[in-house]
């Protein structure tokens, strides 16, 4: 496995591949790796010559600097489970290389910087953005990898890429969860014993919903629902649930149509980590 802390030596060695015709796929991550990232890893190696992985904590993305400061950081050890998965380059550059200098440049992504996590993480997205438009003209892969469980993270740099004419496939992988159904990650290290039991609450929350919307609730009856359901746990507060479709992100008010493809996504806190989740059902 080829480790990389600079541009130039990373584009040197992946221009030759290039020039030979091998492709290339992309999995950018801040690091903290568990088998969700994992799983991308697999998923590139299953469909390119090459795997790249990035591990960059972007301090742009974060809207709350103690969510920085306290990201878990653990290079040493998601290079050992880099090198157990094969992936075979990887780059893990500095502040300084990323943000040579400060940047002014913000991105606007209209509507879908306005609900779920944009409304509730200003900036967020501008942030994530920036990186990943850094990061794939650095990289230029063929295919890059993504976790479902930021689906609304997917639909940004799906527009990111459409709009800068970036010649990049982007692959929406699926949400790799722990044995009671908690979407793993990276924040869960962070929660405790307690914490990790009740974080469960989110996915239960999700099939709950699923299961009343199959059988003919409405949306406002389903959200309310879902809303008592975290009133009886005094440990979590519920930022937001949201019904909206698959596709557009659209919030659904009313009725849903037939054969309609629905995303239901959360974010709630367990003490003071920030947690999400999704699943995508078909109406
Ligand atoms: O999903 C993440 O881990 C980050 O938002 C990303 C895409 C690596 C950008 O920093």
């Amino acid at each position: 496995m080829q480790i990389f802390r600079d541009i130039a030596g990373l584009k040197t060695f992946l221009n030759t591949w290039r020039k030979e015709g091998k492709s290339i796929g992309f999995v950018p991550t801040m690091g903290a790796l568990h088998n969700g990232h994992l799983s991308l890893i697999e998923a590139s190696k299953s469909k390119c010559d090459l795997t790249v992985c990035s591990i960059f904590i972007n301090p742009t993305q974060f809207n709350d600097s103690k969510d920085f400061e306290k990201y878990p950081r653990t290079v040493d050890n998601d290079l050992i489970l880099l090198q157990k998965y094969n992936c075979d380059v990887v780059f893990c550059p500095t502040d300084d290389i990323m943000y040579p200098e400060k940047t002014q440049l913000q991105i606007h992504f209209g509507y879908l910087e306005h609900i779920m996590e944009g409304k509730h993480r200003p900036g967020h997205f501008s942030g994530v953005g920036l990186i990943v438009a850094k990061l794939f003209h650095v990289v230029q892969p063929d295919l890059a990898f993504f976790g479902q469980k930021d689906l609304q993270q997917f639909m940004i740099l799906d527009r990111l890429t459409k709009d800068l004419l970036f010649d990049i496939e982007l692959v929406c992988c699926p949400i790799i969860r722990e044995e009671d159904g908690l979407a793993m990650s990276s924040r869960n290290q962070r929660l405790s014993k307690i914490e990790r039991l009740e974080a469960v609450a989110l996915f239960q929350a999700l099939q709950l919903a699923k299961e009343h919307l199959l059988n003919g609730k409405n949306i406002t009856e389903t959200k309310k629902i879902i809303y008592n359901f975290f009133e009886e746990k005094k440990s979590i507060h519920l930022e937001y649930f949201e019904i909206v479709d698959r596709n557009s992100l659209q919030s659904i008010e009313e009725s849903i149509q037939k054969n309609q493809q629905l995303a239901l996504c959360i974010a709630a806190y367990i003490g003071e980590i920030r947690l999400i989740d999704n699943i995508i059902i078909n109406y």
